[in-house]
């Protein structure tokens, strides 16, 4: 239904089918954040610089303070949240806190979604990425914190 100014859409997220009525302009990351109530997935500058507002679309990253909401419709989204398998955190996660990869957190879900994205995609490949490729997949998030250097390695230890 698209009636000018709302549509109905239908869509996953974290594995919940949904069906919303959401105004046509509305951002991906308010749909998220505001209506659904997830507020893992970050609003950092808004314009698409930083990635801490990063989630999943059918596996692949997008910015979500960037794309609008309406084109979810039949798409499955991933946030943050639905990564952990009840007490057990994914092992982005895992190595994230192992590797001392996190300071201040407010970079960390979006940085955990780019790199899940970047290992099923080296898995898919069957490559062991190195440093160069590890800066390259994370370059659209900014961290304030850390340097990098941590989070690098947390990567790295994915592929033993
Ligand atoms: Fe979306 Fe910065 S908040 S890229
Ligand atoms: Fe603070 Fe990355 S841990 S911005």
């Amino acid at each position: 239904m698209n009636n000018n100014n709302f549509s109905k859409i239908t869509f996953t997220i974290n594995n919940r089918r949904m069906v919303k009525t959401i105004s046509s302009s509305m951002l991906l990351i308010d749909l998220i954040r505001d209506e659904i109530g997830l507020k893992g997935t970050k609003p950092g500058c808004l314009e698409g610089e930083c990635g801490a507002c990063t989630v999943l679309i059918d596996g692949n990253p997008v910015n979500s303070c960037l794309y609008l909401a309406v084109n979810i419709d039949g798409k499955e989204v991933t946030t943050v949240e639905g990564l952990s398998q009840g007490d057990s955190l994914d092992p982005v996660q895992q190595a994230l806190i192992n590797h001392g990869g996190i300071q201040c957190g407010f970079c960390t879900p979006g940085m955990v979604m780019i790199i899940k994205s970047f290992q099923r995609e080296c898995d898919e490949k069957a490559v062991k990425p190195d440093r160069e490729q590890i800066k390259k997949a994370i370059e659209g998030n900014l961290c304030r914190c850390t340097g990098y250097t941590k989070i690098i390695e947390a990567v790295e230890s994915l592929f033993p």
